[in-house]
Order: structure tokens, then C-alpha cells, then sequence
């Protein structure tokens, strides 16, 4: 391929990954600690496997230990927050999260909110790609 022609194409493309993913938000304050969580893609899948290996062992569709189903969008992203926060739900309080230590407990979180009910609007000309 003529080389001016490879640039344009490797120019593009990196455009059409910047798109996708700032039409997410990238980072977030943590309330509990009062840091900034920068988003990595290698962090946020660390989070989503987290997520899947811990909390839907219960939280999966027609589970038998009565967990509500949820995924990320069950909440928004100020919601997936507070729960990290206060840890308000039964499974905080029970040691139901006690497999994850509190970096694991936060990459879940920046998992949640990134990809929380609000967080992607397809009908919005900011999110549509
Ligand atoms: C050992 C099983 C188990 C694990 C693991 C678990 N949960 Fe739960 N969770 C439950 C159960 C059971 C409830 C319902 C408690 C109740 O309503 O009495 C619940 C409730 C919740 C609720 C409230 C849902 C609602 O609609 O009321 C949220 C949010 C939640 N869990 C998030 C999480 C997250 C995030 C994780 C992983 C960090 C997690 N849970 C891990 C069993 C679990």
C-alpha cells in the first residue's frame, strides 16, 4: 500500500476508536477515596471480568440464592457509585464481596460506571459514533 494512502487509513481508524470511546465517560471521582480513576481498557476489562466472576455468580437471570438480576445498566453511573460508597446492599454487609480487596472493588465500580444505564445515549448526535 502507497504510504500516504496507509497514514490516512491508520489516521482514520484511530479516529473511529477515539469516537467510541469518548462517547463514554473515562474517568471518574471515586467518593469513598476522593481520587480520580482514570480509565485503561486493560482496567475496565479487569473490572467486567471481575464483575462476571464475583457478583453474577449470584446476581445471573434465575439464580437459586435470590439475587435480583443485574448488569451494568440496572443503574446509573451516580448510582453504581453510591452502592460502592455506602455499601448499602445486603451482599456488602454479609461479606458476600469479600472475595475482592478494595483495587478489585474499584475497577468493578469503574466497569459499572462506564457502562452504566446513562452513560451511552445512541439517540444523541454525542454518542452516536
Ligand atoms: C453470594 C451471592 C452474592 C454476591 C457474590 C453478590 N451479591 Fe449482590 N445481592 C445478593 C443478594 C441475595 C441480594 C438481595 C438481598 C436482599 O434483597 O435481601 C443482593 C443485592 C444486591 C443489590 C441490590 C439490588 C436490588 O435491586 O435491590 C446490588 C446493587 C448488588 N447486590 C450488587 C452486587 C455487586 C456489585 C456485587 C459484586 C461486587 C454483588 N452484588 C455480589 C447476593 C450476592
Amino acid at each position: 500500500m502507497d504510504k500516504r494512502l496507509f497514514m490516512a487509513a491508520v489516521g482514520a481508524s484511530l479516529l473511529v476508536v477515539a469516537t467510541v470511546v469518548w462517547a463514554r465517560p473515562s474517568k471518574r471521582l471515586d467518593p469513598a477515596t476522593q481520587t480520580c480513576r482514570v480509565f485503561t481498557p486493560a482496567t475496565i476489562e479487569e473490572g467486567q471480568k471481575l464483575f462476571k466472576s464475583v457478583c453474577k455468580s449470584c446476581h445471573s437471570r434465575d439464580n437459586a440464592v435470590g439475587a435480583p438480576f443485574i448488569h451494568s445498566e440496572s443503574m446509573i453511573s451516580r448510582a453504581w457509585n453510591r452502592v460502592f460508597e455506602k455499601r448499602y446492599v445486603a451482599c456488602a454487609k454479609d461479606g458476600s464481596w469479600a472475595a475482592l480487596n478494595q483495587e478489585q472493588l474499584m475497577r468493578v465500580n469503574d466497569f459499572l460506571f462506564m457502562n452504566s444505564a446513562d452513560s451511552y445515549d445512541p439517540r444523541s448526535g454525542k454518542d452516536c459514533g
